[in-house]
């Protein structure tokens, strides 16, 4: 037998022994402050999160699932977000079966991807539709929200002890299960606690315990951290509050009025203590990050009660954020098309941005890259991801995946080292931005004549690595550049490459230097306003990075 042959067979098995043992060292994930980006840190690296949300049911049947795991792992996420069912963890009182959790973790590392678990607990949706049938039929023990109009709605009154209780000793347990059978392998990164929760069909609880809370004072402890954060609170508590002249003592309409905020306002309280106490418990037993996510309000929604009212809106995150201190992130799940308007309300006072549920498509990568690269959002998720299309490959979400993956380690450390922004245009609302980043202003705008029907959504990541060299990765876009630092006034490109990154190494391709820049002569040649009409452009089908260095002269 040759020499090398009888190394590999001797050392083949030891390599792969290695692979698969556990490694029960790794750190839990949390979340780290690092420089001037909240990530996730996951391995002891930071991680960013490209994810993907299955069906509400899928992860409910193994089998259903079977043939999604190999589309999954090839679709270039790392993440899959699926819902573990109170019902099936706990079909009869104090009887537990993890099956649901046991599977996923198996089936997910089989295939290389984390797992965040939905926790579908009192609530999904508002409704209360996944509590145990034992739970469901038990109406005088764990009573049910009682709308103005004195009905009993299908949603758990978070106003009784026995109904925390019972999802606390569930969640406890579930989470006690995850530190025994994940913590050698983290495979599990965070934990949604329920779902979209609030009430849909009354603004608030009526049930005899919500009328005698709605009656009381406002707790102190929900004053005082108003009181504390009253110069920055998030847009929209402020006015309602100030109505009061800022009261710090009375009831709930005695501070915020008697127009259905009061309402909206006293029940975000009592589902944050609610979910807090969930969480709190969930914690003590195995410490993830835990986050709740928010059914945003729509358009054509005019009072809480037509949207989930108490859930954790924009406009309530103070409130949540006093009664939850347990609880790491507050949520959006966009779907409205003002994603952008909405990211930023979800980013003010440094709230750290995820996004569990969104669309997928090229609407899907075009949010995906303008949320981490704007808002330095830990990751994105589009809903439904299992099923979204057969063509996997050629998915526009799969390819950007891809392509962030590769570059995940530049994109992480411009995050913190906020050297990072993106562009989001769209033909008819906003056909141009200017950014500055660097020692540059770059001028992003969609190229005359786009190739798809109109309106057309185009974007762009920019990294600025290096003073003068800017990282950028975009959709029918072209961006120009103008120095906004003291010395010679007009910037041209030395030299345009593209190429990709693999685990953070750049790859060059072509060097970009002729007809593939863009070039307007008329503005060139009258260097109007110092613009030399010369910069990089990116158009569909050319799924590269490129990375430019820019000299400047007059
Ligand atoms: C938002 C919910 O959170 C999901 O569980 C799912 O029902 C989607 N809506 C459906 O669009």
């Amino acid at each position: 037998m040759r020499k090398p042959l009888l190394i590999l067979i001797v050392i083949l098995p030891l390599i792969f022994l290695d692979s698969c043992s556990s490694d029960n060292s790794l750190e839990i994930p949390f979340l780290k402050q690092n420089g001037e980006a909240n990530q996730l840190i996951v391995d002891g690296k930071p991680f960013l999160i490209l994810g993907g949300e299955l069906h509400n049911s899928s992860s409910s049947s193994r089998d259903y699932m079977k043939k999604f795991w190999p589309e999954l792992e090839a679709s270039g996420m790392n993440t899959v977000l699926a819902a573990v069912e109170w019902s099936l963890v706990e079909p009869e009182e104090g009887i537990f079966d993890y099956t649901i959790i046991d599977n996923l973790l198996e089936d997910a590392r089989a295939h290389n991807l984390r797992l965040i678990l939905l926790w579908f607990g009192s609530w999904k949706n508002s409704q209360s539709a996944y509590i145990p049938d034992w739970i469901k039929s038990d109406y005088n023990r764990f009573p049910r929200v009682k709308a103005s109009f004195g009905k009993s709605l299908e949603i758990l009154s978070p106003f009784y002890q026995e109904s925390l209780n019972a999802d606390t000793k569930a969640f406890a347990n579930v989470m006690k299960h995850l530190r025994e059978v994940d913590s050698e392998y983290r495979t599990v990164i965070m934990m949604q606690v329920e779902n979209e929760v609030g009430i849909l069909g009354s603004a608030r609880d009526h049930s005899p315990a919500a009328e005698t809370a709605f009656n009381s004072s406002v707790p102190q402890e929900l004053i005082d951290h108003l009181v504390k954060h009253k110069a920055n609170l998030f847009p929209g508590l402020s006015e309602t509050w100030k109505a009061s002249d800022y009261k710090t003592s009375g009831t709930w309409k005695d501070l915020f009025g008697s127009n259905g905020k009061a309402d909206e306002i006293f029940m975000a309280w009592n589902y944050s203590r609610y979910i807090n106490s969930i969480a709190k418990a969930g914690k003590a037993e195995y410490p993830l990050p835990m986050f709740v996510n928010a059914w945003l309000v729509q358009k054509s929604d005019k009072i809480p009660g037509d949207y989930p009212s108490g859930g954790p809106q924009a406009h309530m995150l103070d409130i949540w954020k006093a009664g939850s201190p347990d609880l790491d992130l507050y949520v959006p799940d966009i779907y409205r098309p003002e994603f952008a308007e909405l990211c930023d309300l979800y980013t003010h006072n440094d709230n750290t941005l995820f996004i569990p549920e969104a669309r997928a498509g090229e609407l899907g990568a075009a949010q995906f890259f303008y949320a981490i690269g704007k808002h330095k959002s830990i990751g994105y998720s589009p809903f439904g991801f299992e099923a979204r299309t057969q063509d996997i490959e050629n998915d526009p979400v799969t390819i950007a995946y891809k392509i962030a993956s590769g570059m995940a380690p530049l994109i992480l450390e411009a995050q913190s080292r906020g050297t990072i922004t993106s562009v989001l245009l769209n033909t008819e609302t906003k056909p141009l931005e200017e950014i500055v980043l660097g020692d540059y202003k770059l001028i992003a705008e969609i190229p005359d004549a786009p190739p798809q029907p109109l309106p057309f959504e185009s974007y762009g990541i920019i990294m600025n690595p290096a003073p003068d060299e800017y990282i950028i990765y975009g959709k029918d876009i072209q961006f120009s550049f103008l120095p906004v630092t003291p010395g010679p006034a007009i910037a041209g490109i030395a030299h345009v490459d593209e190429g990709i990154f693999d685990n953070g190494k750049w790859i060059p391709g072509r060097r970009l230097n002729g007809d593939e820049i863009f070039l307007d002569i008329d503005l060139a040649a009258r260097a109007v306003e110092n613009k030399t009409g010369t910069g990089i452009k990116f158009y569909l089908g050319n799924e590269k990075i490129q990375w430019v260095k820019l000299y400047r002269y007059e």
